[in-house]
Parts: structure tokens; C-alpha cells; sequence
């Protein structure tokens, strides 16, 4: 079984990197944006988003637009492939009149931008391609061009300590919430950062999650904030209920507090570099009894078979999005002595060591607002009373706006206790509701 799970893993793996490896015709982005005609009608509808922004509108008062406009349309049909070559309105004269073309780092630094101003124009460049009917595919590999540009453009910080989040980042970059309460997929944690703040700010959202099997339902409820783009805190709690006679009172609660930082990487703006986002992260997890096994004298995980009813996750996360192939990838690597995530608590009569287990979270980007994937997540076989095996699930996250978020989803938490040998399969749906 397990050797099948890898299997189908690996082929998971093998065929989105074949994807991500397929080549293309270099002018395949300019011919999606309809050619130099295309182009046009996108940055003048960008243009006219940007100057009705009120994030970034004041910052083109005083400015040629019509000029702007060309130099955007040269420098969309280089970047995107077409027949073009961005001259640039600024040149710093020379005697012979050629000059050289004023780099994006000095036309923009007189300006100030911050990272949520950057992400603000990226957004309205999104949405001017989209109502001109740009494939999502196309839109993204355009983005994935500019958004290395960050590191020229953005030399200023937001003023100290907004008092509200700025909602900064790009829809979806902070993933949904995780069954244990932290950024990332449904079941494995992300290196992204919960919720939209940048660096200069920060963000928050509550989620409401419920895995509905056969036998048994898990619902979680937590809080989360990201702070500065560089920190996470996360709060949830655990409700594992048995749904089929005779365990159809049992009742496990876990609370767990979650912490992760950022240490490199940047998930968006690196686009050209090969370097994923890469976090560190811990979870402190307390199993807080068993209820509904009273007529069996049981109350605690120990009386399963566990040998602690506490224990810590460590784990380190490199999340890379490829918008050039609208594709996510995150693998996870934790050392962790959780039974069922800790519900069955911590090592047993099999094993009481750290074990190393992989995860992997593949999605397609399939539209702005939409991300389709699936999700593995290995696991130690510790309790003698449960032959643990591997979760997995496939999804769909949709990010209406930043303020919410819905993720559905089929997932296979495989089987339980060795008194019901069925495979638990079933829905999964969640809730994250967020500023
Ligand atoms: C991916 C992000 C960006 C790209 C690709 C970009 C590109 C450009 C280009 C090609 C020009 C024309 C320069 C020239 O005349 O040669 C320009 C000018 C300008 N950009 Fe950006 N820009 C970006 C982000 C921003 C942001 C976030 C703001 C402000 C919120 C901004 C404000 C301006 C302004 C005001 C000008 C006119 C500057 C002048 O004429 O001196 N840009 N930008």
C-alpha cells in the first residue's frame, strides 16, 4: 500500500515537472496578449485601473501617461516575447545622442513603492488582462517576467506601524489553512506566511475546517496571523469524533500552537531564480483526553498505547510558485512522534523516536482566484492499535477576494484503528475568513 501511495506520488511529482518542462514558442505569451493590437487595449485599460487605484493613483499625478503607455506597451511585447524593444523616455544624453536607457531601479526610485503598492499595480495588470480575455496560463507567464522587477522597484517601506493590515500581497500567496491551523494546503504546512500583510505589515484570518469519513469527523477551528511577511503564530483546536456504534460517543480534543519564520526565499518575486521560499516551522500539540470510552475505562491516549499525551512537530517547508507554468509545489519535511497528527497522541509500543516524514503539495494555479492540487502526507506507525498509514487529498481553493476563502476537497486518512479496517475516505470543506 505504501509502496503504492509513492508510486502514485512520485508519478504526481513526474508529471507536473514534465509539465513544467514543456517547451514553448518564445512568442507564445505575445500572441496570447493578441500582438502589438492586444497590448494596446491591455495597457490602456491598465492604465486607467491604475489612475482610478486609490493605493497607487497619486503616485501618477504629475506624470506623462501617454508616454508611460508606450513604454509599457514596448516593454509587455519584449518581455512577452513579441517583435519589440523597450526604449526607454529617459536617456541620459551622451555627446553622440544615444545614451543609455534609464534602468526600471532609477525611473522609479524618486517614487518611494512599497511592496503593497508593487503588488497593487501587478493586480490591476491581472485584471486589465483578464477583461481582455488573457488565459490565466498567458497572464501568469507575463507576471512572472515583472515580478523579479520588485527588487528594483520597491526601496520603501510603508510608514511605521499601520494601524490596519494593508492586504499587500497577491491573492492566494497565503494559502488556506492547514488541518493543524498554519498557512499552507489542507493537510501540510507551506513556507508562505498566513494571510496578504507584506513585510510591512501584517495579517490575519480564522478558519473553520470539517473532514467528514465514514466512521469518524475531524473538525478544526483556529486563529492565525502573519506578522511582516516573516512570522506566523497559529492557534487551533482539534475534535476528532467517531461516528459509527460503539464509538459513536467518542470524543478526542488537541489544542496546538504553531510557529513559523520565513528564512529565505521569496515565493512571488523570485521568478527567475531557482531558490524556492523556504520556512521553519514547530507545532506544540496537547491531546486533551478522550471522552465517550468511559464504559472502557479509557480517558487518555496512554491507555492506548501512547507514550506521551503532548509532543512537538518540527518541520521545514520550501514552497516555489512557477507562474511561468502556473504551478505550485511545496515539499515538507517532518520530524514528528504524532499519532493521527497527535489525536492518538505521541509514540507508542511500535516506536518513541523522531521520525522523518515527507510531504507534498503540488497545485495549478488555474486562475487567479482558483487553485487545484492534490496533497501527500507520510506518517509514523507508532500505536500497535492503529496501522497508520499515509493522508492524501485532492482540492480546490477559492479566493473569491482577500477577505475569504473556500477550500473543498476529497481526502483519504487512511485507516484508523485496527478495530475498523475500512480506509476512511470523505469530504473535506473549509473556511478561512480573513484581513
Ligand atoms: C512590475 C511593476 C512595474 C513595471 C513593470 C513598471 C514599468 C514602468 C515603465 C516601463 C515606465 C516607463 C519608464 C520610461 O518612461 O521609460 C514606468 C514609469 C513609471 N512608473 Fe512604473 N512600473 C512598475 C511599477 C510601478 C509602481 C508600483 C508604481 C507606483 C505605484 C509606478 C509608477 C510609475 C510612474 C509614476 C512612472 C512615470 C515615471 C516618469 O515618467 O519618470 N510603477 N514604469
Amino acid at each position: 500500500m505504501r509502496k503504492k501511495t509513492l508510486l502514485a506520488t512520485g508519478l504526481l511529482l513526474a508529471s507536473s515537472l514534465a509539465l513544467a518542462q514543456t517547451p514553448y514558442p518564445e512568442d507564445a505569451t505575445y500572441r496570447a496578449l493578441g500582438g502589438k493590437e492586444g497590448i494596446k487595449k491591455i495597457t490602456d485599460t491598465f492604465l486607467e485601473l491604475v489612475l482610478a487605484d486609490p493605493r497607487i493613483k497619486d503616485n501618477f499625478a504629475d506624470f506623462d501617461i501617454p508616454q508611460v503607455n508606450q513604454r509599457l506597451q514596448e516593454q509587455f511585447c519584449e518581455y512577452a516575447g513579441g517583435p519589440c524593444k523597450y526604449t526607454g523616455k529617459y536617456r541620459d544624453k551622451t555627446m553622440d545622442g544615444v545614451g543609455t536607457v534609464r534602468d526600471m531601479k532609477s525611473v522609479h526610485i524618486d517614487l518611494k513603492i512599497t511592496d503593497a503598492m508593487f503588488n497593487a499595480l501587478a493586480e490591476d495588470l491581472q485584471l486589465a488582462m483578464e477583461r481582455h480575455g488573457v488565459s490565466t496560463y498567458a497572464s501568469n507567464r507575463l507576471i512572472a517576467k515583472l515580478a523579479p522587477m520588485q527588487r528594483d522597484i520597491v526601496t520603501a517601506a510603508a510608514p511605521p506601524a499601520p494601524t490596519r493590515p494593508d492586504m499587500g500581497r497577491l491573492l492566494a500567496t497565503g494559502g488556506v489553512s492547514t488541518v493543524e491551523g498554519s498557512g499552507g494546503g489542507g493537510i501540510s504546512p507551506w513556507a508562505l506566511i498566513t494571510g496578504y500583510g507584506t513585510r510591512d505589515s501584517w495579517g490575519g484570518n480564522a478558519h473553520y475546517t470539517r473532514v467528514q469519513t465514514q466512521d469518524y469527523s475531524l473538525g478544526t477551528r483556529g486563529v492565525a496571523i502573519g506578522v511582516a511577511d516573516r512570522l506566523e503564530l497559529s492557534v487551533a483546536r482539534q475534535d476528532f469524533q467517531g461516528d459509527l456504534a460503539p464509538l459513536n460517543l467518542l470524543r478526542i480534543q488537541q489544542d496546538i500552537v504553531g510557529l513559523k519564520v520565513k528564512l529565505t526565499g521569496e515565493a512571488v518575486y523570485d521568478q527567475d531564480r531557482a531558490m524556492p521560499q523556504v520556512a521553519l516551522g514547530m507545532m506544540y500539540k496537547k491531546n486533551k483526553g478522550i471522552s465517550g470510552l468511559g464504559a472502557l475505562g479509557v480517558t487518555n491516549v496512554k491507555q492506548l498505547g501512547a507514550k506521551d499525551d503532548s509532543g512537538y512537530d518540527y518541520y521545514l517547508s520550501a514552497t516555489k510558485i512557477w507562474l511561468e507554468r502556473s504551478l505550485l509545489v511545496n515539499g515538507t519535511l517532518r520530524a514528528t512522534k504524532a499519532n493521527q497528527m497527535g489525536i492518538l497522541g505521541f509514540g507508542g509500543d511500535q516506536g518513541d523516536h523522531v521520525k522523518l516524514q515527507p510531504e507534498i503539495s503540488v497545485a495549478w494555479l488555474a486562475h487567479r482566484t482558483l487553485a487545484i492540487g492534490a496533497e501527500y502526507r507520510r506518517k509514523p506507525h507508532n500505536l500497535g492499535v492503529d496501522p497508520e498509514k499515509a493522508y492524501y487529498d485532492v482540492f480546490a481553493a477559492w479566493f473569491p477576494n482577500k477577505n475569504m476563502s473556500v477550500t473543498a476537497a476529497y481526502a483519504n486518512l487512511g485507516t484508523i484503528t485496527v478495530f475498523n479496517p475500512k480506509t476512511q475516505k470523505g469530504w473535506y470543506l473549509s473556511l478561512q475568513v480573513g484581513m
